[in-house]
């Protein structure tokens, strides 16, 4: 099933209802265990996605499935806590419908975060990556099916999809807050099984710094509307293989819990100079 403009448009309508004269300009992804930014905006407006027409739930462990508007260190923020992943179920264009509804009230800016496993043999659990690009071979791509001009054109340019001055800006702003940001590429896997060993090994060789099954169908669908990205991993653990140990669902909560301080602050200090950019 495709969405039509008019369904995204009807999303929008009924947000922009329940917000009245407050228009986001930065939409908020934030991923496992890294919800609670939201809680930090103030004179929120909480919005469950299962009120807006159209949305999808959120079902994935540590995503509450809701937004919050408000304001964040000092910007309009539209906050997802918690977002929607192809393992669940969802298709590409339900887990990145979002996107396009946040862009149609009025943000011009998203910021991605997720929790990942370490591919490079230079990163430790705990660590702070910039997405510098992003690999998704796997399955179609989010804008697959009729184009909506609406949003963007049929063949979108790639080049550019983690946009180069709000890296900088990132960059900046972990040199200011002493916090040793990694930057690397994102490899997209959709799970929701962890990734074998020999897949990790595989990454690697393709050129991929940390693995994910989220992220990448949400930027290129904010690429084709034209917003600008930023986006910042956590590095919950190593990948499959590169340590003796298994992975569990309770180390990447336990790691996004541990990283709070670190990763909340580098957000919103991005978010505070924003405007610099
Ligand atoms: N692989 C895929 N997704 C993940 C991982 C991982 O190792 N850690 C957190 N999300």
């Amino acid at each position: 099933m495709h969405f039509t403009f008019a369904q995204y448009q009807e999303s929008a309508q009924f947000l922009k209802h329940r917000l009245g004269n407050f228009q986001p300009k930065v939409a908020m992804v934030l991923g496992s265990g890294l919800g609670y930014l939201g809680d930090l905006v103030e004179h929120a407006i909480v919005v469950p996605y299962g009120e807006i027409p159209h949305f999808k739930h959120s079902t994935a462990p540590g995503h509450k499935g809701q937004l919050v508007f408000g304001t964040l260190a000092g910007q309009p923020v539209a906050v997802m806590q918690g977002r929607m992943h192809h393992y669940e179920g969802y298709s590409y264009e339900e887990v990145a419908y979002a996107v396009r509804v946040l862009r149609l009230l009025g943000c011009q800016t998203l910021f991605v975060t997720n929790a990942a496993g370490g591919v490079n043999y230079s990163f430790h659990a705990g660590d702070l990556m910039l997405i510098t690009d992003q690999i998704k071979i796997f399955l179609e791509s989010p804008l697959r099916g009729e184009n909506l001009p609406e949003f963007g054109p049929r063949f979108p340019d790639s080049s550019y999809l983690y946009t180069p001055k709000l890296q900088a800006l990132a960059k900046q702003q972990a040199r200011a807050l002493d916090i040793d940001l990694k930057t690397g590429v994102y490899m997209y896997f959709p799970g929701p099984q962890y990734e074998t060993p020999a897949e990790i090994r595989m990454a690697r060789i393709l050129g991929a710094d940390a693995v994910g099954m989220s992220t990448a169908p949400e930027v290129i669908t904010a690429g084709h509307c034209g917003m600008n990205v930023l986006g910042i991993t956590l590095v919950s653990n190593m990948a499959a293989g590169v340590l003796p140990q298994k992975l569990t669902e309770q180390e990447v909560l336990d790691a996004a819990e541990a990283a709070k301080e670190k990763f909340s602050g580098l957000l919103l200090a991005c978010l505070a100079h924003l405007d610099e950019a």
